[in-house]
């Protein structure tokens, strides 16, 4: 099952990176410093997990920018995510891999890859010395864990709408300290790629009642929590996930007047294209055509968000419980409730973002 979970995992987010990708002829339209730059550059991906994902990005990007060049000038690449991440398997990727990025520019490119396992949340490389950079489906982790909910929820989105409001304002605030890290690492005229994971809902509606999220929770709070007693309901209420999903209009409005200055800050970064778009689920795509019968779809599905969801969870469940014994349980109420009613697959939805090192005297 956790091959599956994986190969899963990267199916659904790549999806997303797929379409950053078909932004890249305007992610390298009119870099200032493209003529006469004769390298080394530095690309950095924030948040690149095991590199399953990151390997196409840099080649297009890479491939693009070597056109526009008309020559291939050393680029160091860097690849950021926390210190626990799978870095041996992203460099046997880089190494080995048939999708390489490497092997695109054959072994005498001069490209040149790093790790950095440092969190976002701060500066990962010096100033001034970023020329490209990209990340997907990561800045809406949030830089800590905040207290609990006061109800049986595990995603913000299910939480009261008062400390609801409060995890948006603290991820705001985040993505305002990120983008500042970024603003100062970046080179002026830099630029970084962005695709976020966002939600098109109405706030002022509440929470979103029905969706395979719901449904885990509920298995957990109401039917494992409730039933069997192994863990407090204390416990449960601390394992919701740090994560938080903003609107478009939340995303943009970091932006004010299309720009945003780090507090005290000469330069800032200028927000050159903003989209958002429906990314389809590949596999109820694949369901949807015939190709797939419900149960392998409702398989599928549970094992995406088990991919994803499981790694935080498991880290705050107590040492004390059989933590096997939970996700089995509450896996298996999930691909039931799928198995009944598709619909509950959310609909996934992404920001793209294409922004700019500027010096705030020269807009
Ligand atoms: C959902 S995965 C996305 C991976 C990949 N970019 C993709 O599109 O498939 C999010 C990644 O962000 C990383 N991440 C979360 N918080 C981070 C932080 N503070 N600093 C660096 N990486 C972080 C996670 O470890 C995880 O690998």
């Amino acid at each position: 099952m956790l091959w599956l979970a994986i190969i899963q995992h990267s199916k659904t987010q790549g999806a997303a990176v797929i379409k950053m990708c078909s932004l890249i002829p305007k992610f390298l339209d009119g870099v200032s410093w493209l003529e006469t730059e004769e390298g080394p550059i530095t690309l950095v991906e924030y948040g690149c997990a095991d590199g399953g994902n990151s390997q196409y990005p840099v080649k297009e990007i890479l491939k693009q920018f070597y056109e526009l060049k008309k020559k291939q000038i050393p680029v160091h690449v860097i690849h950021n995510d926390l210190p626990g991440s799978n870095f041996s398997h992203l460099f046997s990727l880089i190494e080995g891999s048939d999708q390489s990025y490497k092997r695109e520019f054959g072994n005498k490119a001069p490209i040149y890859s790093f790790a950095s396992g440092i969190s976002f949340y701060e500066q990962v490389v010096s100033s001034d010395s970023v020329s490209l950079a990209f990340s997907s489906t990561a800045f809406h982790w949030q830089k800590q864990r905040h207290l609990h909910f006061s109800n049986d929820a595990l995603f913000h989105f299910h939480a009261p709408v008062e400390e609801h409001q409060a995890w948006i304002q603290a991820s705001i605030s985040g993505l305002k300290e990120i983008f500042a890290h970024r603003s100062n690492e970046l080179r002026l005229g830099g630029r970084l790629l962005l695709s976020h994971l966002s939600w098109d809902g109405d706030r002022s509606k509440g929470v979103i009642p029905r969706s395979v999220h719901k449904v885990l929770t509920n298995a957990f709070f109401e039917e494992f929590v409730d039933r069997t007693h192994k863990l407090t309901r204390e416990q449960a209420r601390a394992c919701n996930l740090p994560v938080t999903i903003l609107t478009p209009a939340e995303l943009e409005g970091i932006f004010p007047n299309g720009v945003f200055v780090p507090e005290g800050a000469n330069y800032g970064l200028k927000l050159l294209h903003f989209e958002k778009t429906v990314i389809p689920s590949p596999v109820l795509a694949r369901f949807e055509s015939g190709g797939i019968k419900i149960d392998l779809l409702a398989q599928l599905v549970v094992a995406a968000t088990r991919a994803w969801f499981s790694p935080a969870f498991r880290s705050y469940l107590p040492e004390s419980v059989d933590k096997d014994e939970i996700e089995e349980f509450i896996y298996a109420k999930a691909e039931e409730a799928v198995r009944k009613d598709p619909t509950l697959i959310p609909k996934h939805v992404q920001a793209f973002m294409i922004v700019e090192k500027f010096q705030v005297d020269k807009l």
